[in-house]
């Protein structure tokens, strides 16, 4: 899987912590769309998709969570615990996120538009995707 972490610089001194996000030095895409995932419930587990083309920077700024990635042939499991890690994703992938911490403020950032056409939200179809 392409997907990675990128560490992010943070800019401390004496008052604390300062992480700031800039397209093309610490994120590899041009930035359309920051949402961010709150408030989630006791043993929710969310995501259940792919995207056909969207790059994606996950950021867990407070709390916990976890991610599944899929590619179809293997799956890989990530803790996000802090907010001086990002998990890139791109490329065909599918992804469950779950383990949410009762504080988990979960930052996206996405290279493109909510779109639910470049959704793929059944898992057998995005195994037939994987495979054509
Ligand atoms: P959903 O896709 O179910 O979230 P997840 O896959 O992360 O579990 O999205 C929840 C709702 O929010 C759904 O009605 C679509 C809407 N939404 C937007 O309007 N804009 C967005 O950028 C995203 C990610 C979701």
């Amino acid at each position: 899987m392409k997907n990675k972490l990128i560490n992010f610089d943070i800019k401390g001194d004496a008052r604390g912590s300062l992480i700031a996000l800039e397209k093309e030095h610490n994120v590899p895409f041009d930035i359309k769309r920051v949402y961010y995932i709150f408030d989630t419930k006791d043993g929710v587990r969310r995501g259940y998709h792919a995207h056909n083309n969207l790059q994606q920077l996950a950021i867990c700024v407070k709390g916990s969570c976890k991610f599944l990635l899929d590619d179809g042939i293997s799956q890989e499991i990530y803790t996000l615990d802090k907010p001086t890690i990002g998990l890139y994703l791109e490329g065909l992938i599918w992804r469950e996120m779950f383990d949410f911490s009762p504080d988990c403020v979960l930052m996206i950032l996405a290279d493109a538009y909510y779109d639910e056409t470049d959704y793929i939200r059944d898992y057998q179809s995005f195994l037939e995707q994987v495979n054509s």
